[in-house]
């Protein structure tokens, strides 16, 4: 069955259009987190083969990227038990969950090591997280679950998988990496 895609389509459109405004990074977060916030209210729009899982690794589907790379859209789907290293954005991020739960630490930069920062926060269906360089930038997330698979789809403020970002191990030692996407299509966001 077709997804039901009007809900991604509009949230491109209504996206490009904050885009355009040139607003300063606080007022975008705040015109952005309401539009994630209707495409998490409801699953329909996400096609099949963007929530497929991989045995080995979380995968990070492209969903859209702006002409002008202010922004991009992605599913980031997680199988049981999988995790992602600590690592930062470099770009503003508004995180939403959409299936399942994820759980998110946060950390600091210290003396040279990194210290965990804040309790570990869970992220049920329906969550919103945002991260950027001004607003704290570097955490690790991974699925809730150990027996199912779990889908949030993140908008970041660049083409993401281009990016070049850190990762880190505990005692602060960063590697350079850039994410790429896990698959070469988009959805047809342009069928009715
Ligand atoms: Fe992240």
């Amino acid at each position: 069955m077709m997804a039901n895609t009007a809900m991604l389509r509009s949230f491109i459109s209504e996206m490009t259009v904050i885009a355009d405004l040139g607003l300063d990074e606080p007022t975008l977060l705040d015109h952005a987190k309401p539009l994630m916030q209707r495409l998490l209210s409801n699953d329909e729009w996400l096609p099949s083969a963007f929530a497929e899982p991989d045995e080995q690794h979380y995968r990070q589907y492209l969903l859209h990227c702006d002409p002008l790379e202010r922004f991009s859209l992605v599913s980031f789907v997680w199988g049981p038990g999988q995790k992602t290293p600590i690592h930062d954005h470099t770009v503003w991020g508004v995180l939403g969950v959409l299936r399942g739960a994820e759980v998110s630490q946060r950390f600091v930069a210290g003396e040279g090591v990194f210290h965990e920062q804040g309790a570990v926060e869970v992220l049920d269906a329906g969550a919103i997280d945002m991260v950027s360089p001004s607003i704290g930038d570097i955490h690790k997330v991974w699925n809730s679950s150990n027996s199912k698979p779990a889908v949030s789809i993140h908008l970041y403020g660049g083409n993401i998988g281009t990016i070049k970002r850190h990762s880190f191990d505990t005692e602060g030692v960063s590697k350079t990496f850039t994410s790429g996407y896990s698959s070469n299509v988009v959805p047809n966001v342009w069928s009715l």
